[in-house]
C-alpha cells in the first residue's frame, strides 16, 4: 500500500489552476522527486500535502488515514515533516533550540503532550535534548549546537531545517528545493544525507531543480507542468519522455523570450 496517495488534488487561485487534478501515489520507502518548470505547482502541491493550503478539490491519504481536511499538526503527529523552499529557521535561537521546536510540533498537541509535561517534564526534556543532538549529529551539525542559527552558512541552515524536520522521526519527509543555493560540494554531501535518511526508513519526497541531484538520487520522478502531472516513473525514462522534454524546452524558450523582450 502507498504511504501517501492523492486523488484529483486541485488548488485554484483567482483565474489560475496551480495544481490540476493530480493523482499520485508515493510508495513506502525510497526517495521520490517532484520536478517541473518554475510555477508548475510543486510548492503548492507540498503545501496541500502538509496542510498549509487547503485543496479546492480532491483527497489525500497518508499512512492509511484520510488527511484531506486534517490540520498541519495532525499530519505531523501522523509522521509527516517538511522543510521550506525559503529557509525558515529562527535565526535568534541556537541551533539546538531550533531542532527542539521540531519535537514540540508533535508533542505539544493533544492530551499526551499535557500529561507528559505534567508528570515527567524533566525526563521528557532531557530525552528531547538527546534526540535533538542526535538529529544534529546526523546532519553533521553536532559541533554547532550552541551557535546562533543566524550565524550558520546558508548550506548549514538548510541542514538545520532537515534536522528539525527529522528529530521526531517522521515516516515521510518533504523537502522543497533542499539543494537551492548550495555549491556542488554541499549538494553532493546533501545527496548522501538524503540517501542515509531514506536508508534509515523515512520515505523522502523532494522538489528540486538540480537535475543531477534528482536523477542520481531518486527512485521515482513525477513531473508537473502547468499544475498537471505529465509523467510519473523512473528517472531514466523521464529524460526520453517527449512530454517532459517539451515542458522543459518550452519553459526555457519562454524564459529566453522574457529576457529578450522584458
Ligand atoms: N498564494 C497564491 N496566490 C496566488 N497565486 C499563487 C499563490 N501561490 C502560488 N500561486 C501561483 O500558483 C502557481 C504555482 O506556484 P508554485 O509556487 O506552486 O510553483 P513551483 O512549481 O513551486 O515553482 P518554483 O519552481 O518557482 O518554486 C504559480 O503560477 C504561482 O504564481
Ligand atoms: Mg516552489
Amino acid at each position: 500500500m502507498s504511504l501517501l496517495q492523492t486523488e484529483g488534488l486541485t488548488r485554484r487561485y483567482a483565474g489560475l489552476v496551480a495544481v490540476d487534478a493530480v493523482t499520485l501515489a508515493v510508495p513506502q520507502g525510497g526517495v521520490h522527486a517532484v520536478i517541473g518548470p518554475n510555477g508548475a505547482g510543486k510548492t503548492t502541491f507540498f503545501n496541500m500535502l502538509s496542510g498549509l493550503v487547503p485543496p479546492s478539490e480532491g483527497t489525500m491519504r497518508f499512512a492509511g488515514q484520510d488527511i484531506t481536511r486534517g490540520k498541519a499538526h495532525r499530519r505531523a503527529a501522523l509522521g509527516m515533516a517538511r522543510t521550506f523552499q525559503n529557509i525558515r529557521v529562527f535565526t535568534e535561537m541556537t541551533v539546538l533550540e531550533n531542532v527542539l521546536t521540531g519535537l514540540h510540533a508533535g508533542m505539544a498537541c493533544g492530551l499526551a503532550g499535557v500529561v507528559l509535561r505534567l508528570s515527567g517534564f524533566r525526563r521528557a526534556e532531557r530525552a528531547a535534548v538527546v534526540a535533538s543532538r542526535a538529529a544534529l549529529d546526523a546532519v553533521g551539525l553536532a559541533d554547532h549546537a550552541d551557535a546562533l542559527s543566524g550565524s550558520l552558512s546558508y548550506g548549514d541552515q538548510r541542514r538545520l531545517e532537515i534536522a528539525r524536520a527529522m528529530v521526531a522521526k517522521p515516516r515521510l519527509l518533504l523537502l522543497d528545493e533542499p539543494a537551492a543555493g548550495m555549491n556542488p560540494a554541499e549538494t553532493e554531501s546533501l545527496a548522501g544525507l538524503v540517501r542515509r535518511i531514506a536508508d534509515g526508513g523515512t520515505t523522502v519526497l523532494l522538489v528540486e531543480h538540480d537535475m543531477g541531484f534528482v536523477m542520481g538520487l531518486s527512485d521515482s520522478v513525477s513531473v508537473l507542468n502547468f499544475g498537471r502531472l505529465i509523467y510519473s516513473g523512473t528517472p531514466a525514462q523521464a529524460r526520453s519522455e517527449p512530454a517532459v522534454v517539451e515542458a522543459y524546452l518550452g519553459a526555457r524558450l519562454a524564459e529566453k523570450l522574457r529576457a529578450r523582450h522584458g
